[in-house]
């Protein structure tokens, strides 16, 4: 009796009622059954913070205000008469209301006095000239709609920059690209999520090369939304580390954390809510892979935390209000004879559906 007594006293409220209504099973599994349910619906509020996200920051029409805003448009508007340049098919007339767009946004760029020097807006540029020459070479605006519009806004801005020149041939590999040691299937084949780094510091330029890189991933509409924050100072990286729940055993080896961050604002509206992610996503394989080649080693660190992790993270880095997270990055030298998960794949035969 004392002994019990005892125990209770050392045990909470709700400790107490635990093991009270544990001793009635039915009861007991109902509480288990709603408690279960409970956090499934808790847990979606965590989407709330991706509708708020979406919200604030995904409706150009309200919102073409940042300069973020005014490039993506830009890029998203141009875009399309690129895409038209190079269509197959017998020549059309195309892009009347992208080329009207893309000299609104291109007289806003020159009001707001942002960089005339920018390969986005040379590239602009660049595509309104070489639409003006298609339209022209191949009468292709009958009736004028647009074309002495273009060249009106042209004459005006006469900047040629050949080396943005579009469209352009395709590249194709040659045989010094095939018989390199890093061909594409023996990177691919050889990249390894590595959990032990030397603390030998990963130099600026190659993470200045891998980044340039990955920035030629593909984007929805070439509209580019990734950033990637470098820290290295330690203070900063335990910090974010500690809010990492997969680095655990490892973290403190790590030289050097990127953070991947993608913008919603660079996203017209909500349809596209999803799009941030998978842009995010093909730009962190890019790096990986430019990283892997350069002799250098990485681990993708989940950024599946509570909002409150979200949120204490930008109180250590900039990010603006309208950037989420797709991941941190491990980067460093592997250790010498570093083992590694073998991981194995799924067979091919799991993953490949023909459909006949
Ligand atoms: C989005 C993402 C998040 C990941 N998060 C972690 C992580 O938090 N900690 C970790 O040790 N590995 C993490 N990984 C690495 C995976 O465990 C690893 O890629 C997978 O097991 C396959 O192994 P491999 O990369 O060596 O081929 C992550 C990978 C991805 C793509």
């Amino acid at each position: 009796m004392k002994l019990y007594t005892a125990v209770n006293q050392n045990m909470t409220m709700r400790q107490i009622l635990k093991k009270k209504l544990s001793t009635f099973p039915i009861v007991w599994n109902t509480y288990q059954a709603v408690k279960v349910q409970f956090k499934r619906l808790w847990l979606l509020t965590y989407f709330l913070r991706d509708i708020i996200n979406a919200y604030r920051n995904m409706y150009w029409p309200l919102h073409l205000k940042s300069n973020l805003q005014l490039t993506s448009e830009l890029l998203f508007q141009f875009h399309k008469i690129e895409k038209g340049l190079v269509m197959p098919g017998p020549r059309r007339f195309f892009g009347q209301e992208p080329a009207r767009a893309v000299i609104n946004l291109l007289n806003t760029w020159d009001l707001k006095g942002l960089p005339l020097g920018d390969p986005v807006y040379l590239g602009a540029l660049e595509t309104l000239h070489a639409y003006k020459e298609r339209l022209q070479s191949e009468s292709l605006d009958k009736n004028d709609k647009v074309l002495s519009y273009v060249q009106s806004f042209l004459i005006n801005h006469p900047t040629r920059t050949r080396l943005l020149a579009t469209p352009h041939q395709l590249v194709s590999m040659n045989s010094d690209i095939a018989n390199n040691p890093h061909h594409f299937d023996e990177l691919v084949s050889i990249r390894r999520s590595v959990r032990s780094f030397t603390s030998m510091e990963v130099p600026r330029e190659i993470i200045k090369h891998t980044v340039g890189l990955a920035q030629l991933s593909p984007s929805a509409c070439n509209r580019q939304p990734c950033r990637v924050y470098l820290i290295t100072d330690d203070i900063k990286k335990n910090a974010l580390l500690a809010l990492q729940n997969g680095n655990n055993g490892f973290g403190h080896s790590i030289p050097a954390l990127a953070v991947i961050t993608s913008d919603s604002a660079a996203f017209f509206d909500a349809s596209e809510r999803h799009e941030p992610y998978v842009d995010g996503g093909l730009f962190s394989m890019t790096l990986m892979y430019a990283l892997s080649a350069q002799g250098l080693a990485t681990c993708c660190l989940n950024w599946c935390v509570s909002p409150d992790k979200d949120v204490a993270l930008r109180n250590i880095l900039p990010l603006a209000d309208s950037e989420v997270v797709i991941m941190l990055m491990a980067i460093g030298y592997p250790e010498t004879d570093v083992l590694v998960p073998r991981s194995p794949r799924k067979s091919t035969d799991n993953v490949l559906v023909e459909v006949f």
